[in-house]
C-alpha cells in the first residue's frame, strides 16, 4: 500500500516548503499530488509562463524520493483570461453566467478556453515530459457533467440529439411529445432544461437524453484532454478523480479511454446512533474497483473535519484517520492520497481541514497518519492482489439519473436499496463486486439487480440466462418500468422480468414515509416502508405477504424456480435485519460459505492472489468489538483494521 498526500505549495510561504518536504519523506509519504488549482501561478500573464516554482517543489519532493501526480490546472483559468473573455465563463440554468472567483466554472466547450487549456496542457506535458517522478497525470479535477447553457452548449446539445435521432419526427415518437402539443418540428426548437420551474415540469425523456448527453459532453472533454497529455507523455499513467456529485457523469464511460480510476473519498465522521442505519463507504469503494473492474487509487481522502459548504464537522474520531485509508486498500485501493496535507489559512475552503491544522503543530489525527504510512510499509506485498467475489450487485447510472428526475415516492431513492442490499452480504464477511449492469455476469453465483428502471432486452436476457444455468437473482420494486426514453412500458410490472419472476405486480403503493408490515412464513413480522408492489404469483412461491393495508395477505416477496436457479422478487422496501436474513438464506440455498455472528459494522474482505489470501476485518464502529469467527477470538479497537496472510492450498 502505497500513502500521498494533496499539496498547495502555491499557497504556502516559500520559508515552509523544505520542512514539509522533510516530514513527509520522514513520515513515509510516497506520492504528492500538485497543481490542480495553480494555473494562474503557471501562466500569471496570458502566454509568460512560470513553472520555476513548479520544477522547484517538484525537484524537492523527488530528492526525497517522492513520486508526484501532476493536474491540468483547467478546472480555474486566471481572472486574466476571464477578462478578456467573459463568455467563457459557463451559463447556469437561469440563463446568468456564473460569477467568477468560485472553481470549475469555465465553459469546457468554450473556444477559447479550449485555446488556452490546450496552451497551458501542452507546455506543461513538454516540461515534464522527461520528469522520472512524475508518475500520474490528472485531468482537472471533479469534473462533472456538463450542466452549461450558454449557445455553444445548446448548440452540442441539438447535434447530439440530431446524431442520435436523426429525423425530428424520430424524437417526436420516442419522447411522446403530443402531450401538452410538445411536438417539434425543427432541430431549433429543442432546449436544454433551462429556466425557473423545477425540472418536474418538463418530459422526463427529454430530461434523460440531457443528462446522458452532459455526460458525454465531459467525456469528449476529459478524452480531449488525455489525448494532448499522451502527445507528450505516452507512458505516464492518466487519471481523473471523481465523487459522487449533484450532476453526475457516467463513470463507466468517463474512465473507458482513461488509465486508472482515481475516487474521492469522505467517509462520514459522525456515526448515526442506530447502527442498522449505519451504511458503509465500503460500498462506494466496491462500485468504485467495478468500473473498470481493476484497483484504482484514492485521489482525495479524509484527514480531518469536514466543513466548508456547511458548517464545520465533527472531527475524525481516534481510528478514522488510519481505518478509513486501510477500509479502501482492503477494497482494492492500492495507493490513497490524503486531503490533504495541512488546512488552508485563505480562501473558501479554510475550514476543511488537513492532516495538520493552521498551528503547523501536527497534533492527534498526524500522528495517527504516520502510523498509517508505517502500516502501508507492511503491506507492500499484498498490493496487485485481487479482489474475487461470487455475488456482484448491478448498477446503473441510467436508472440513477431517472429516479433524480423523477423521484418516486417520498424518501425513496435510486442508491437505498442497492446499499442495503450490499450491507446484507457485507455482513456475512464476503467480497461483494458492484458493477454495471451492462457487464458479464456469468462468473458470479448470486446476481442483485435491484430496481433495473429503464429496461434494456439484452440485460432482461442475460439475466435470464443466467437463472437458467443455475444462477441467482435478486430483483426488486420498480423494475421493466420504463423503455430506454423514460417512456413508461405498456405491461404489467416487471415487464420484461416478468417470466423469470414467476409473478407480475397486481397494483403498487408509493406508501412514501408511511410504513407497513410484511409477515414471513415462519410467522415473522419485519417493517417495510416507500412502496408496496402488490404482487400475484404466477409461478413463484410466496416468501412473504403484507401483514397491514387494504393488501394484507398478498405476495411481498417471492422466490421462482426458473431453470438450474432461482429468481427472488422483493416488492417493498424492507427493513436492514430482514434483507440480512434474506441474504442468509439465500447464500444456504446457493452454498455459499459465509461467516456467521459478525457483530453489525465489522466488514471481512479478502485479498487474494496465485499464492496467498489475505484477510482483512475491518471494525467499522467507535465501539470495542469482540467476537468469534469459528473457533478463533477476534478483538478489535474502534476502527482497527486486522490484517492476516494465509498460504493458498
Ligand atoms: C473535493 C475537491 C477538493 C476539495 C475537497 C474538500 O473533493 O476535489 O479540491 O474541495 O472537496 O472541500
Ligand atoms: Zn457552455
Amino acid at each position: 500500500m502505497r500513502i500521498g498526500v494533496d499539496y498547495y505549495p502555491e499557497a504556502w510561504d516559500r520559508s515552509l516548503w523544505e520542512a514539509d518536504a522533510d516530514l513527509m519523506q520522514q513520515t513515509g509519504v510516497e506520492v504528492v499530488r500538485l497543481a490542480e488549482f495553480a494555473w494562474c501561478r503557471l501562466e500569471p500573464e496570458e502566454g509568460v509562463f512560470d513553472f520555476g516554482w513548479l520544477d522547484e517543489i517538484i525537484g524537492m519532493l523527488a530528492e526525497r524520493g517522492i513520486r508526484i501526480v501532476l493536474c491540468t490546472p483547467t478546472n480555474c483559468p486566471p481572472m486574466w483570461f476571464y477578462e478578456k473573455y467573459p463568455d467563457a465563463v459557463q451559463t447556469e440554468k437561469d440563463g446568468h453566467k456564473t460569477r467568477k472567483g468560485i472553481r470549475g466554472h469555465r465553459c469546457i466547450n468554450n473556444a477559447d478556453f479550449l485555446r488556452y487549456a490546450e496552451r497551458i496542457i501542452e507546455t506543461m506535458t513538454k516540461r515534464y515530459a522527461d520528469n522520472k517522478a512524475v508518475i500520474a497525470w490528472q485531468i482537472d479535477n471533479e469534473l462533472e457533467a456538463n450542466f452549461c447553457f450558454c449557445d455553444t452548449c445548446i448548440g452540442k446539445y441539438r447535434s447530439w440529439m440530431k446524431n442520435k435521432y436523426s429525423t425530428i419526427e424520430a424524437v417526436n415518437k420516442a419522447y411522446g411529445n403530443v402531450m401538452w402539443s410538445g411536438e417539434y418540428s425543427s432541430w431549433e426548437q429543442i432546449d436544454p432544461p433551462f429556466g425557473s420551474y423545477p425540472d418536474a415540469w418538463l418530459n422526463p425523456s427529454l430530461m434523460l437524453d440531457f443528462n446522458r448527453y452532459a455526460s458525454d459532453s465531459v467525456v469528449e472533454h476529459i478524452n480531449w484532454q488525455a489525448e494532448l497529455i499522451r502527445k507528450n507523455c505516452p507512458d505516464t499513467g492518466i487519471t481523473t478523480n471523481v465523487w459522487f456529485c449533484r450532476n453526475m457523469p457516467n463513470f463507466y464511460d468517463e474512465f473507458k479511454g482513461l488509465d486508472f480510476i482515481s475516487y474521492d473519498n469522505y467517509p462520514v465522521t459522525r456515526l448515526p446512533d442506530n447502527p442498522e442505519e449505519c451504511y458503509s463507504h465500503a460500498f462506494h469503494l466496491d462500485l468504485m474497483r467495478g468500473v473498470k473492474r481493476s484497483r484504482f487509487w484514492i485521489m482525495e481522502q479524509l484527514s480531518g473535519g469536514l466543513g466548508c459548504w456547511a458548517p464545520m464537522g465533527r472531527t475524525p474520531s481516534p481510528g478514522m484517520i488510519k481505518g478509513y485509508s486501510l477500509q479502501a486498500f482492503a477494497h482494492g485501493a492500492d495507493t490513497v492520497v490524503h486531503f490533504r496535507w495541512r488546512t488552508a489559512a485563505g480562501g473558501a475552503e479554510m475550514h476543511w481541514h488537513g492532516l495538520i491544522d493552521h498551528s503547523n503543530v501536527p497534533g492527534r489525527r498526524f500522528e495517527e497518519f504516520a502510523e498509517l504510512c508505517e502500516e502501508a510499509k507492511t503491506l507492500k506485498a499484498v498490493c496487485n492482489t485481487e479482489i474475487r467475489s461470487d455475488i456482484a450487485i448491478l448498477y446503473s447510472p441510467e436508472d440513477e439519473y431517472a429516479f433524480k428526475i423523477q423521484p418516486q415516492t417520498n424518501g425513496m431513492y435510486y442508491m437505498e436499496q442497492p446499499m442495503m442490499l450490499h450491507s446484507a452480504f457485507v455482513k456475512c464477511g464476503l467480497n461483494v463486486d458492484v458493477i454495471s449492469q451492462l457487464e458479464d455476469v456469468s462468473g458470479y453465483k448470486v446476481v442483485v439487480a435491484p430496481e433495473m428502471y429503464i429496461t434494456y432486452d439484452a440485460v432482461a436476457k442475460k439475466l435470464e440466462r443466467f437463472v437458467k444455468n443455475g444462477g441467482t437473482v435478486i430483483l426488486t420494486n420498480r423494475s421493466g418500468v420504463k423503455d430506454e426514453y423514460n417512456k413508461c412500458i405498456m405491461q404489467q410490472l416487471p415487464a420484461a422480468y416478468r417470466s423469470l419472476v414467476g409473478a407480475y405486480v397486481e397494483e403498487y403503493d408509493p406508501i412514501g414515509y408511511d410504513s407497513a408490515d410484511i409477515r414471513l412464513t415462519d410467522g415473522s413480522v419485519y417493517k417495510c416502508r416507500r412502496w408496496c408492489d402488490v404482487i400475484h404469483p404466477e409461478t413463484a412461491d410466496v416468501l412473504a405477504v403484507y401483514d397491514s393495508e387494504f393488501y394484507k395477505g398478498k405476495a411481498a416477496i417471492t422466490r421462482n424456480r426458473y431453470g438450474g436457479g432461482n429468481a427472488y422478487y422483493i416488492g417493498t422496501v424492507c427493513e436492514q435485519s430482514l434483507y440480512n436474513k434474506l441474504a442468509r438464506d439465500i447464500l444456504n440455498e446457493a452454498q455459499i460459505a459465509f461467516v456467521e455472528g459478525l457483530p453489525d459494522n465489522v466488514e471481512i474482505t479478502t485479498r487474494t492472489n496465485e499464492t496467498m489470501n489475505v484477510r482483512f476485518i475491518f471494525n467499522n464502529t467507535n465501539r470495542e468489538q469482540h467476537f468469534c469467527i469459528g473457533d478463533e477470538d477476534i478483538s478489535l479497537a474502534p476502527f482497527e483494521m486486522k490484517t492476516d496472510k494465509s498460504i493458498r492450498e
